[in-house]
């Protein structure tokens, strides 16, 4: 009777809070909406125009006499940027370092939302720390093609994996009252002529890939700001594409904030105003010179543009800054902070991506071991900043050497050697003048050899680094750079007990060590405390989770984009040729074997998975499936698992790939414990776009559940039926 009484009486409790928070809620929409029009009465025809363009790298004006303070963006996505002037050299601050985030595609491979929240929220802190409104980030671009410059920026091939990171980040970046700028709105998928190309894609693959993170975090992670990206698409610039922004984005998505265009990637005045763009960003002054600037202002005058498409765009500008400077109860907050850090290193330890342990050298026994030779030039490199775009002034950064030095004190002996030099200088750009004497490779590899002769394991540190990828350029092939593989085979040869960590944010061809060597782990331009998660996994306190994001083609010409020759386009016009088969869908699809597939990652433990079963058999169109699996941990360690669940139709009536993921759920597991994942996937989320209707459409039919550790170990199947 009691439980019932209070049961109700709860009930009637929370039905009330909830009807008041809505109420309030609406309330609050209300007076704001009031306040804005309130405001746009008051402002002349240039205080108006002045919110919609740059005064500055990243500012735009404010209006003093109101109390409209400037809106202040920052680059994203690996931290709160440092302050830069004019010309963006920098201001020279002390007070402007930041945590440096793990990359995108880092964040990615943790398979982890609720990191993803985390990384928001505290670069959200961060910025807030700094005095900054709006955050340029996430950044969430289909890595098409594993050759884009920005691939490490990025999060992945597979826009499910995309979309449920992409709200998380941008939830946990909002939660400080931060304007979240996802992008580069849309299909920037190459940096090759990315201010000019214009990429033609299909329909289905427009919305099935390309689209649906923005869409996610738009209507679920409620961005407030989106980024037009510089190409154009089907021959229209993003920032003045009607389809996209027009139609798609303030039309069935119903956004309600701000357009900004990508730094220089605006090109009219006239269609950009009247095709979506709200604010014109840029590199350089003069910034009266800019589109949406004294030409604007003309515009309007001139009843070339309507009072209505400035007014709608400063609305949305306004309610941008109530958002993020004008409500109160703003947070202050918060800036290196050691939960920052933790956040930084949780990332980074689920990251790390345990390739292959053929021998189980890993964890290193560091009860055994007397000594460790530590080579190459990305154990002692830093990737907080590099290449072209944007990076973070670290407040520290601890690389892969400290990160072990750390860790193994003055237990087992270090043996450092460099190995190999990691300069890198683009082509045309012109190396500065520099006298000083270049080291030899030869002898760099031979006092690696030494190195590791003289020490029971030999870890090598190779890969990319912050130069070699970067924005604004591709990289030409996947082969490893620095004559890289040369230095592996020399110290393999010499120590048998070698361990290779390759440090990148994009695939790369590593053919030549999955067949030579025994043991590989995959690592990141993993963020402040880069060295300290690699020394944890290595030593085995943290049990590798990490799953790769994207696909690892055995060669490029395997690769979709490359395999037909639809990349990077011919006079400046890029057609998707492979339209839905991006990564695996192509691979699966096309039964073409992959170095390492999508989804996959070792661990120090083994998962064994049992008794897949669903709620129902058959199912209509606004039912949710819920498919449960036990997972036993039947190893000695206890680790995280990520368990993959892949639809597959046959018989479509439409084409589709082998297989497309669509939930996924990562659990702790004890060693010797058995769980139950429970993995629910909404019925809607297995239609595909149908171009006759331009609507998502259920196939009636059968359906096969595949669940598993990568996308090519699956270890439990059922099938279900859709009315
Ligand atoms: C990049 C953006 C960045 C902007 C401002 C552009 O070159 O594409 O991602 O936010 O610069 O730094």
């Amino acid at each position: 009777m009691k439980t019932k009484f209070s049961r109700c009486f709860l009930c009637v409790f929370f039905t009330l809070a909830a009807f008041n928070t809505v109420n309030a809620q609406t309330k609050n929409k209300n007076s704001i909406d009031a306040k804005i029009t309130s405001i746009i009465k008051k402002l002349t025809l240039e205080e108006k125009i002045g919110l919609l363009h740059a005064n500055g790298v990243f500012t735009t004006a404010g209006v003093k006499r109101l109390g409209i303070p400037e809106m202040v963006t920052d680059d994203g996505p690996l931290g709160v940027r440092e302050d830069v002037k004019e010309g963006w050299g920098s201001t020279g601050l002390t007070t402007d370092s930041a945590t440096f985030f793990p990359n995108g595609s880092a964040l990615a491979a943790t398979w982890n939302p609720e990191l993803a929240y985390r990384y928001g929220h505290d670069m959200g802190e961060e910025a807030r720390a700094r005095k900054k409104t709006v955050m340029l980030a996430p950044a969430f671009n289909i890595c098409r093609t594993p050759l884009c410059g920005r691939t490490y920026e990025y999060y992945s091939e597979d826009p499910f994996l995309n979309a449920r990171l992409a709200v998380q980040s941008v939830k946990g970046i909002q939660s400080q009252h931060v304007a979240a700028c996802v992008k580069h709105y849309a299909v920037n998928n190459q940096e090759i002529e990315r201010g000019r190309v214009s990429v033609d894609v299909d329909e289905r693959a427009l919305r099935e890939i390309y689209l649906p993170a923005f869409k996610a975090a738009i209507t679920e992670g409620n961005a407030w700001t989106i980024m037009s990206a510089y190409n154009k698409l089907r021959g229209q610039y993003c920032s003045e594409n009607t389809y996209l922004l027009q139609t798609i984005l303030k039309g069935e998505w119903k956004f309600k904030g701000t357009v900004i265009s990508d730094w220089g990637g605006t090109h009219s005045t006239i269609d950009a105003a009247n095709n979506g763009l709200d604010i014109e960003m840029g590199s350089r002054p003069p910034y009266d010179s800019y589109y949406f600037a004294n030409a604007l202002l003309a515009d309007v005058k001139s009843g070339k543009v309507s009072m209505k498409v400035i007014d709608e765009k400063v609305r949305r500008a306004l309610w941008v800054t109530y958002q993020t400077g004008l409500s109160e109860n703003q947070p202050a907050g918060n800036i290196n902070t050691s939960a920052h850090s933790k956040t930084v290193y949780d990332i980074a330890s689920e990251s790390i991506v345990l390739l292959k342990n053929d021998k189980h050298l890993l964890p290193l026994n560091t009860s055994s071991i007397k000594s460790i030779a530590v080579i190459g030039d990305n154990a002692t490199r830093t990737f907080h900043l590099g290449g072209f775009g944007a990076g973070v002034k670290a407040r520290y950064e601890i690389t892969a050497l400290a990160g072990l030095k750390n860790r193994l004190g003055d237990k087992i002996a270090i043996n450092y050697a460099q190995g190999y030099s990691g300069e890198y200088k683009p082509e045309g750009r012109k190396a500065a003048k520099d006298t000083a004497k270049k080291p030899d490779p030869e002898a760099m590899i031979a006092e690696a050899v030494a190195a590791a002769k003289k020490s029971d394991v030999a870890v090598l540190f190779i890969g990319g680094n912050r130069e070699y990828e970067s924005e604004g350029r591709d990289r030409k092939d996947l082969s490893l750079p620095f004559d890289e593989q040369k230095l592996v085979d020399a110290v393999t040869a010499v120590n048998a007990n070698t361990i290779v960590v390759v440090v990148g944010g994009a695939p790369y061809d590593i053919n030549k060590i999955k067949e030579n060597n025994s043991t590989i782990v995959w690592s990141w331009y993993n963020g402040s405390e880069n060295g300290n998660a690699l020394a944890d996994v290595l030593t085995g306190k943290i049990n590798p989770s990490g799953k790769m994001p994207f696909t690892f083609p055995a060669s490029l010409k395997d690769s979709p984009a490359h395999a037909l020759n639809a990349y990077p386009g011919e006079n400046l016009q890029v057609t998707y040729k492979e339209g839905i088969l991006v990564g695996y869908r192509w691979f699966d699809t096309k039964k073409i074997e992959p170095l390492y597939c999508f989804g996959y990652g070792l661990s120090y433990t083994d998962f064994k998975y049992s008794g897949l079963y669903t709620n129902k058999k058959s199912y209509v169109a606004a039912d949710y499936i819920t498919a449960n699996i036990k997972v036993k941990n039947t190893g000695k360690y206890a680790g995280k698992e990520t368990v993959q669940l892949y639809i597959s139709k046959s018989n479509s009536v439409v084409e589709r790939a082998e297989k497309e993921l669509k939930a996924f759920k990562k659990v702790k597991i004890a060693a010797g414990e058995t769980v139950n994942v429970s993995l629910k996937i909404p019925v809607k989320d297995l239609a595909y776009y149908n171009v006759t209707t331009s609507k998502w459409t259920v196939e009636p039919g059968k359906y096969k559940l595949l669940a598993g550790t990568s996308s090519r170990d699956i270890n439990e199947t059922g099938t279900i039926t859709v009315q």
